[in-house]
């Protein structure tokens, strides 16, 4: 299977920002572990600050992966944009976020994707990710 994870604005800055809410490791590192322990799974990431650039990835990669596990960050509250671009492609797309946006205020509790996605998976910290990979090979 060929998987990429696609972060949104601020998420390059894990492990610095906020490590109360987003806890202490960068990504890339947690990037590296994921990857070796998925056997057969072709995993690749990509991260932007730039709401264009995202929904161009999107389109790139979208009618040929196998899924794409999307944390588009402050993005979800606001972009219609990328929600159509969602719509636009083939590949299931798996919301994700670090942190519980539900505990969190209330411009968080809103998500213009996720009605575009396969699901959403938030509040499980960094291994978010992981289940939405799982969720995505589990077919
Ligand atoms: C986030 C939650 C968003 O509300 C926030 O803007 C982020 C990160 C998360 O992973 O918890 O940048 O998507």
């Amino acid at each position: 299977s060929n998987i990429i994870i696609i972060n949104g604005p601020n998420l390059n800055l894990l492990g610095v920002r906020e490590k109360g809410i987003y806890g202490d490791q960068d990504f890339h590192s947690y990037f590296e572990t994921l990857r070796q322990s998925y056997d057969g799974v072709t995993l690749t990431y990509f991260q932007s600050n730039h709401e264009g650039a995202i929904i161009d990835k999107i389109h790139e990669v979208g009618f040929s992966v196998d899924g794409i596990v999307l944390n588009a960050g402050a993005y979800t509250h606001t972009s219609l944009a990328i929600s159509d671009a969602i719509a636009a492609v083939t590949a299931p797309v798996v919301e994700v976020h670090i942190s519980n946006v539900y505990a969190r205020e209330s411009f968080r509790h809103h998500s213009y994707l996720a009605k575009n996605c396969k699901g959403v998976i938030c509040g499980f910290g960094l291994n978010g990710y992981r289940l939405a990979i799982e969720s995505l090979l589990t077919k």
